[in-house]
């Protein structure tokens, strides 16, 4: 056990995190701090993750946490799973979904040649995966009254980024799903939200071409810097806990505010800087990005 406070926000509490791979995983860092902070916790992920990552080690550090094998892309898996997780543990207090995956990222394809069936595949495992989980999440009655579900997003959904690619598209269904289920949950009190999140080095974040620059880029432009997956662990558990019971259909940025900067005092400095230097400069060459201004 760290040398942290824990604070019993989900004392009682039980619930599942999809998505934990290594120890650099968000899900990982969610799964552990709700095991800390009270929760009984299942996790989950695809066979091969489970093969190739350590989710045991995760598993033993969370109390024998259940391991859940589920392809969130598949009907039958996430079925599969609640069935599995009810006869477990009975009905949950918390769903979250830290799962993300494009070929055409990991393949660095441009934008304009995306390939149609990775991005429907983006957009499946990414995306619809979330209302894929909350669906039969009701449907296998396995979320209770009052509950919390959570998916991690990223800014792209709103703002263009260019290496990011079909994610963005991903993205921006995913934080939409949210606002569509939103009404139709709080009929039970349940909440439903995204957490978009700081650029963090873990494995999906790493596989995005330029991902150093994008998270030094972050670095600057945040007043607070960017978020670290543990951090961003402990927020989240505010979000499962009951001290957020009327926040629900939100995009809530996780993110040293970076959403909310419009320039900040090192990237302007910095700008200049280059801008101004003759040798500098010319590694930056606005005519390659804006032929036409
Ligand atoms: N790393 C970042 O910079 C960053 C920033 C903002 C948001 N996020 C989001 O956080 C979430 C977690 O990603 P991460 O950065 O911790 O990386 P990660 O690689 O540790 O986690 C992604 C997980 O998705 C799982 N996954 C892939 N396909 C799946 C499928 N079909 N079914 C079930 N699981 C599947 C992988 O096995 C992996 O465990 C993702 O939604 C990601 O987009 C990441």
């Amino acid at each position: 056990m760290s040398e942290k406070s824990h604070y019993g926000l989900l004392k009682g509490k039980k619930g599942i995190v999809f998505g934990p791979l290594d120890e650099s995983s968000i899900g990982w860092q969610i799964a552990l701090n709700a095991y800390r902070e009270g929760a009984q916790i299942a996790i989950s992920n695809i066979a091969t993750a489970i093969r190739f990552g350590n989710l045991q080690e995760l598993a033993d550090a969370c109390g024998n946490a259940p391991v859940l094998v589920c392809d969130a892309s598949k009907n039958e898996d996430v079925d599969a799973c609640f069935k599995e997780l009810k006869e477990k543990f009975g009905p949950v207090d918390f769903i979250v979904h830290s799962i993300g995956m494009s070929q055409n990222i990991r393949k660095q394809v441009p934008y304009e040649d995306l390939n149609y069936e990775w991005f429907m595949r983006t957009l499946d495992v990414s995306g619809i995966s979330f209302h894929r989980l909350v669906a039969y999440a009701l449907k296998n009655e396995v979320i209770n009254d009052g509950g919390s579900i959570v998916a991690l997003s990223y800014i792209a959904s709103q703002r263009n980024y260019w290496t990011y690619s079909d994610m963005g598209d991903a993205k921006s269904l995913l934080e939409s799903i949210a606002r569509s289920f939103g009404p139709r949950l709080a009929k039970r009190g349940i909440r439903i939200n995204t957490i978009s999140q700081s650029p963090t080095y873990t494995k999906a974040g790493s596989g995005i071409a330029g991902f150093e620059k994008m998270y030094d880029y972050g670095e600057l432009m945040s007043p607070l810097g960017n978020a670290t997956a543990e951090e961003c662990a402990e927020y989240t558990m505010t979000i499962l806990s009951d001290l957020t019971r009327k926040v629900t259909m939100q995009n809530l940025f996780h993110d040293g505010g970076y959403s909310s900067v419009g320039a900040t005092i090192p990237m302007i400095k910095l700008a200049y800087e280059v801008l101004h230097d003759k040798e500098l400069a010319k590694r930056v060459d606005l005519d390659e990005f804006y032929p036409s201004r």
